[in-house]
């Protein structure tokens, strides 16, 4: 029936007078005359062009033919704004105009002197235009002050051109494990709502489907690239689109932008640096002050963990671990350890009993401080058993007398073990003792030197005795190169995955 309408409706565009007894009813005679279109008024000529007898607005352009329609489209944005990383989306101004033909509004034939028709929101409600929808919106809008900027213009061959301004914030799903090192690409998906793929077809135009105005201001971005795609979504029951299952024609125009990391460098990560530099001035401060150091410690730690969490606020609570909260559980970790360097220190420091041992090297110094309290007991009988002339060793503090003890000694490992620290002698402490292997008698052996050390079958033990306190200072001078050489790899390898993976 409604086809029958519909055809007979088309049919009085071309024979105005004839009449058929059953569509009378409905497809009333008065159907407006086209003849001698120019004489017309642009809305009159619309209102004839489009009337309901012949135009039916809810029905393709090629209802009749069955032919795919082509909308080709093309956007000019003007406006991007990726919103703080946490929101996951951003905001995008532009202007979106589609281009289709729709052979019914062809009026050469009325209105030859007619070059074209232009209207806003009253013309579009009077013809068909393609339904799209952005399928990653969160919200659009068309905008507009007074009425939606919304333009159509009908060609004398029914090329209709649809403008409109709109604004929308799109979703982009952004990946944050390189967060702030990252680039992000985001896309606005344009889908035929209705129609699928074989009876609408959607196509960018052929050049310059998208263009960016010369305006256009990144904040925290800047736009490396840009690029469109044209593509098909599956569309079927499971989804609920209206048109049915089949392909739905879509449109992609995807951009990528690369994060801006100066105020990132300047405003963390240079800051966090210094922060955990702050933290190494402990180590040139005397292991029993404790309120200074623990001060120092603390107050490192929680202005570091005030400048981290400004950071953190910004992010989304993603699962995974950030590129910034990698760099962040370092700088904690050095902070962390170098308060950890003073309760050790200081405890050693409060001990009373000094400490023989084997080699003055870390790994003896280590072992004698972390061996439990009736092991040392132990291992200092069994010494003394081995050897009284132990007891009797001196050594001498680096504090106190740091010229007298300084023994020209070579710096080999002989009878008279000389210690120093690293790297040079010059002005560090020198602990010297004295042997026990068997072949010195006298202190006077000093200028004996390495090669006849290693004639010495090895397992002579040469043992040297340490005061607490010499060994809590050994230990913060070495802290002094091993922290800052430690975080100065930390940083080498976490540029190098920051900038080369
Ligand atoms: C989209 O287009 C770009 C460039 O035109 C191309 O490199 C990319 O592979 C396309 N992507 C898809 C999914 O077709
Ligand atoms: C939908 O598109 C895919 C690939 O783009 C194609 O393999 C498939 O046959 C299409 N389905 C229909 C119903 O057209
Ligand atoms: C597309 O939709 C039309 C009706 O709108 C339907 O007849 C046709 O079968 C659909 N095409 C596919 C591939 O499902
Ligand atoms: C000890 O070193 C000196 C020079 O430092 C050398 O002349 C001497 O030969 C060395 N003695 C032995 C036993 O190697």
């Amino acid at each position: 029936m409604i086809k029958k309408i519909t055809i007979y409706a088309l049919l009085t565009v071309f024979i105005e007078n004839s009449q058929g007894q059953k569509s009378q009813q409905i497809a009333p005679l008065e159907c407006p005359s086209l003849d001698s279109g120019d004489s017309f008024t642009q809305s009159e000529f619309l209102s004839r062009l489009a009337n309901e007898c012949r135009y039916d607005r809810l029905l393709l352009p090629t209802y009749q033919t069955g032919d795919v329609v082509y909308v080709h489209a093309s956007a000019y944005v003007y406006f991007i704004q990726p919103a703080e990383a946490h929101d996951l989306n951003f905001k995008l101004h532009f202007l979106l105009q589609l281009r289709w033909t729709d052979p019914r509004l062809a009026y050469t034939l009325y209105s030859p002197k007619r070059s074209k028709i232009i209207g806003e929101n009253v013309l579009k409600q009077r013809i068909w235009v393609p339904h799209l929808y952005m399928s990653n919106e969160q919200s659009s809008s068309l905008m507009g002050t007074d009425s939606k900027d919304v333009l159509i213009s009908i060609a004398p061959d029914g090329e209709v051109l649809f403008s409109r301004r709109m604004q929308a914030v799109l979703y982009c799903w952004m990946n944050l494990q390189k967060f702030p090192f990252d680039d992000q690409t985001c896309s606005m998906n344009l889908e035929s709502w209705k129609y699928n793929a074989s009876i609408l077809r959607l196509m960018w135009e052929k050049d310059n489907p998208v263009r960016l105005s010369s305006e256009l201001h990144l904040t925290e971005y800047s736009l490396m690239d840009f690029w469109t795609n044209e593509s098909v979504v599956r569309g079927d029951i499971a989804n609920m689109r209206l048109g049915g299952a089949g392909n739905y024609s879509a449109l992609k125009f995807t951009f990528k932008l690369g994060r801006e990391v100066g105020y990132y460098l300047m405003d963390y990560f240079i800051p966090s640096m210094m922060i955990v530099a702050m933290s190494w001035v402990t180590f040139w401060l005397q292991a029993d002050a404790s309120a200074p150091r623990i001060t120092l410690g603390t107050s490192t730690m929680l202005s570091f963990i005030t400048l981290a969490s400004s950071q953190a606020k910004t992010l989304p609570k993603v699962s995974y671990i950030k590129a910034s909260e990698v760099w962040f559980l370092g700088c904690t970790g050095f902070i962390f350890s170098a308060l950890v360097e003073f309760a050790f220190v200081n405890t050693i420091w409060r001990r009373k009993k000094a400490v023989n041992l084997k080699k003055v090297n870390s790994k003896y110094i280590l072992k004698s401080t972390l061996t439990p309290r009736l092991a040392r007991k132990e291992l200092q009988k069994e010494i003394q058993e081995s050897s009284p002339q132990l007891s009797k060793s001196r050594s001498c503090s680096s504090l106190q007398q740091e010229g007298s003890c300084n023994d020209p000694a070579g710096p080999g490992y002989n009878n008279y073990l000389t210690v120093h620290s690293f790297p040079s002698a010059l002005n560090l402490p020198t602990i010297t003792t004295q042997s026990f292997d068997g072949l010195m008698g006298s202190p006077s052996s000093k200028s004996h030197n390495g090669s006849e050390d290693s004639d010495e079958p090895p397992k002579r033990h040469t043992w040297t005795t340490m005061t607490p306190q010499e060994i809590a200072t050994w230990i913060d001078k070495r802290s002094r190169i091993l922290f800052p050489l430690m975080f100065i790899f930390f940083n080498v390898i976490y540029w190098t995955f920051v900038y080369c993976l």
